[in-house]
């Protein structure tokens, strides 16, 4: 299939690439390269031996839209292409409301007008708000988010259910993510985030690799095993492999259907500064700090859903997860930007 990938430069769309080449699909990616590096997509190609057709352009503009969907005519959409700062969207809402829910809007009205109205979109365990329970099934009801990051999420998924209940013709995928963290086995590609990371595993590499000094562990007392916080984290190529699996699925009549996509396993904040220096010999210093305003105590999903309908299972586990996030991270102490 052709696929449109929407931020397709950027960590998971990057690596899905990949993955999609790899199954004997046609990619190609749009992205106005606001997160992303340009060398990317050079790293994708030396991966697959493949080009990859590369289009810089942001997902709000509509003549630049219909160009793409003329030019490629694309069976279906994975729609990775947004903001994603937690805190930066509690201080810019107006831009993440743009960003996120206009240019999903541009998008979604360009597809329906070139007769493409199959979607994978990339939403997030947030959308659970603090959980009702755990294991987190699809079932469990949408909560409340803390910032306008989770709402864009929230609305989104509500956004493309009623676009299905309008018109049956959409087929759409949600995909709820848990924590991705990881690399592409290489090395030679992963995160990349801009100044002091706010996500776990980057900070802890940017510690491994001298550019930080120690860990601050937001609160070790909550009601977990350690006290410290406890997330479902996933490797990347696995995300992205469930991705290829969801494609099967984005059939006529298909509807609407909703998948979580980690590990099924938890792992606190202290947990993983243990497996990184064991997987990667390097000591992590920490300190204990106050809880991060917003933050959970536990989040972990049942991953049954996507094995049973989607065929899919995460293969990597939390020693592969330290591994080779850190052979990104020593292999490129400063991400592309060297
Ligand atoms: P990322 O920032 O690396 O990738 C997003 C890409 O979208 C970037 O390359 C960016 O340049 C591009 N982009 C942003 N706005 C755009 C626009 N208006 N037009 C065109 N391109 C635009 O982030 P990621 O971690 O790869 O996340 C991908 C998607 O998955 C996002 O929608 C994110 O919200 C979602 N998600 C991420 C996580 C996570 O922890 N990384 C968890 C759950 C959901
Ligand atoms: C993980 C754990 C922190 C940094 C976020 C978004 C979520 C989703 C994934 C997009 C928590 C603790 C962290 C640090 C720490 N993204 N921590 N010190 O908060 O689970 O999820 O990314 O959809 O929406 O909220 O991920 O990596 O920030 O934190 O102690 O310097 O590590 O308190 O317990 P989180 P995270």
């Amino acid at each position: 299939m052709k696929i449109l990938v929407t931020g397709g430069a950027g960590f998971i769309g990057s690596h899905t690439v990949i993955e999609l080449q790899n199954a004997g699909h046609e990619p190609v990616i749009l992205d106005n390269l606001y997160n992303a590096s340009p060398k990317v997509i050079g790293r994708i190609e030396a991966i697959t031996g493949k080009k990859v057709p590369f289009y810089e352009a942001d997902i709000r503009d509509r003549e630049a839209l219909n160009r793409v969907f003329d030019a490629e005519k694309p069976d279906a959409v994975i729609h990775f292409a947004g903001l994603k700062a937690v805190g930066e969207s509690v201080h810019k809402p107006w831009e993440y409301y743009d960003n996120n829910i206009t240019g999903t809007l541009t998008l979604l009205d360009v597809m329906r007008k070139h007769n493409c109205r199959n979607i994978i979109f990339s939403s997030s365990a947030t959308v659970y708000g603090d959980p009702a329970f755990v294991p987190i099934t699809e079932e469990c009801p949408k909560g409340t988010c803390t910032n306008p990051y989770g709402w864009t999420k929230w609305m989104l998924e509500q956004i493309l259910t009623d676009m299905h209940t309008a018109d049956p013709e959409w087929n759409v995928i949600l995909l709820r993510y848990f924590n991705p963290i990881g690399a592409h086995p290489s090395g030679t590609m992963g995160e990349n985030p801009n100044g002091i990371p706010n996500n776990l595993m980057p900070y802890i590499t940017q510690v491994a690799v001298g550019k930080l000094e120690k860990l601050h562990v937001f609160g070790n007392d909550y009601d977990t095993p350690d006290g410290t916080g406890v997330r479902d984290y996933i490797h990347v190529v696995d995300l992205a492999k469930g991705h290829v699996c969801a494609l099967k699925k984005l059939a006529p009549g298909s509807g609407v259907s909703i998948y979580n996509l980690g590990t099924g396993h938890g792992y606190s904040v202290l947990d993983i500064v243990h497996n990184f220096e064991e997987a990667t010999g390097k000591k992590i210093p920490y300190v204990i700090d106050p809880r991060r305003a917003g933050d959970i105590a536990t989040c972990y999903c049942s991953a049954e859903k996507a094995q049973k309908e989607l065929g899919w299972t995460a293969q990597y586990g939390i020693r592969e997860m330290c591994e080779d996030s850190w052979r990104w991270q020593s292999m490129n102490p400063n991400g592309y930007d060297d």
